[in-house]
C-alpha cells in the first residue's frame, strides 16, 4: 500500500488472529492511520491502538458488542445488520443500526449491509448513522480484483440466492447459495472433516504458511468459538475457498461471500463512478424533502 500511494489508509484485521498483537504492532510502527477490525477485539487490543496513535474501527452486529467497544474507547464502529455479506449477525440493518446508535453515544456509527444507493445513505443518516459501509457493492466494481467471470456470476444472483451459514469456519458467513455450501450443510461431520483436510493441504501449500502455525491458529480458533474439529479445518481453509472462487475464478468450488444486495446490482462501474453517483442520488433525494416532494 505504502508503494502505491501517500494517503492515509487503514488495515483491516481479525480480532481472533492469535498473532494479533504482533500485527498491530506492526501498524503502529509502519504509520498506519486506522486499524478495523472483523469480529470485535477486546479491551486490552482497543487500548493497545489507541496507546499507539491508531484509530479503530471494529464492525459488530449486536448492540450489546457497540456498547462495549464504545465503552472500551473505540473511535467508530462499523454496524453491520444480518444482510450483508461475510461474517454478520441476525439483527435486519433497519433495526440494528438505531440500536446502535443509542447505544454508541457520540463515537462515529458507520451503517452497513445492505447498501448500494444515495437512497440508502439517507436512509441510514436518518437513523443517526454518520455515513456506510459498503462489501458487496465495491466488490462489483471495475475496480475490484475479483475474476471478470466471477463477477458476472454474482451480477446473476438475487436477493433470495444467499444463505446464511456457519459452516465455513463456525462463525455466521452469509455467501451464495451454491454447490459448495450445499454439500457442507449437508454432509456428515467425517465427510466434511475429509473435505477440509484436503483442502487444507492445498491451502498450506500455496500460502506456505508453516504447519506450526496452522495448528496454534486451529487451537486458538477452537478455544475462542469452541468449534469442532471440522469446524476448525474448515476456517483454516476459509481463505481458500474464497480465494478459489474469487481470484481463480472457480465459484463451482470455491464459496462467494455476499450480502443479499448482491440482487439489486446490475452493474460494474469504477469506484470513482461509484461514489459520485451515490452522492448525487443522495443530494437528490435531500433537496426532494426540502421541496417536499415524494
Ligand atoms: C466478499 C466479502 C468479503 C469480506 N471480507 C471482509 C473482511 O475480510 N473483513 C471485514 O471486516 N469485513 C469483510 N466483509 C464485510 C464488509 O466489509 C461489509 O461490512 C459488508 O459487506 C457490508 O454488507 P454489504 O455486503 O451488504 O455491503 C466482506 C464482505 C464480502 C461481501
Amino acid at each position: 500500500m505504502r508503494s502505491r500511494t501517500d494517503r492515509p489508509f487503514g488495515v483491516n484485521l481479525r480480532a481472533d488472529q492469535p498473532d494479533v498483537v504482533k500485527r498491530v504492532d506492526l501498524l503502529i510502527r509502519e504509520k498506519v492511520k486506522v486499524a478495523s477490525f472483523a469480529l470485535a477485539p477486546r479491551e486490552d487490543l482497543i487500548k493497545r491502538c489507541k496507546d499507539g496513535g491508531l484509530v479503530v474501527m471494529p464492525s459488530t452486529g449486536a448492540r450489546r458488542h457497540v456498547e462495549k467497544v464504545a465503552a472500551w474507547g473505540a473511535d467508530a464502529v462499523v454496524v453491520q445488520g444480518g444482510e450483508g455479506g461475510g461474517h454478520t449477525g441476525r439483527v435486519p440493518t433497519s433495526l440494528l443500526l438505531p440500536q446502535a446508535r443509542d447505544a454508541a453515544g457520540d463515537i462515529v456509527v458507520l451503517g452497513a449491509g445492505g447498501y448500494f444507493d444515495g437512497r440508502g445513505l439517507v436512509s441510514a443518516l436518518a437513523y443517526g448513522a454518520d455515513g456506510i459501509a459498503m462489501g458487496t457493492r465495491f466488490l462489483l466494481t471495475a475496480d475490484s480484483p475479483v475474476a471478470q467471470a466471477v463477477k458476472e456470476e454474482y451480477l446473476r444472483h438475487g436477493v433470495d440466492d444467499t444463505v446464511l451459514t456457519l459452516q465455513i469456519d463456525g462463525v455466521p458467513q452469509r455467501v451464495v447459495r451454491g454447490r459448495t455450501i450445499d454439500r457442507l450443510e449437508r454432509g456428515t461431520a467425517p465427510g466434511r472433516l475429509l473435505r477440509a483436510a484436503g483442502n487444507a493441504v492445498a491451502f498450506q501449500r500455496m500460502s506456505r504458511t508453516p504447519w506450526k502455525e496452522i495448528v496454534r491458529e486451529g487451537l486458538d480458533m477452537k478455544r475462542n468459538h469452541g468449534l469442532s474439529w471440522s469446524q476448525v479445518v474448515m476456517a483454516a481453509n476459509a481463505p481458500m475457498l474464497y480465494r478459489t472462487a474469487l481470484l481463480d475464478g472457480r465459484p463451482d468450488i470455491g464459496v462467494m461471500a455476499t450480502g443479499q444486495v448482491v440482487g439489486l446490482i446490475d452493474d460494474l462501474p469504477s469506484c470513482r463512478e461509484l461514489i459520485a453517483r451515490i452522492v448525487d442520488e443522495a443530494v437528490d433525494v435531500l433537496e426532494r424533502f426540502e421541496r417536499g416532494g415524494r
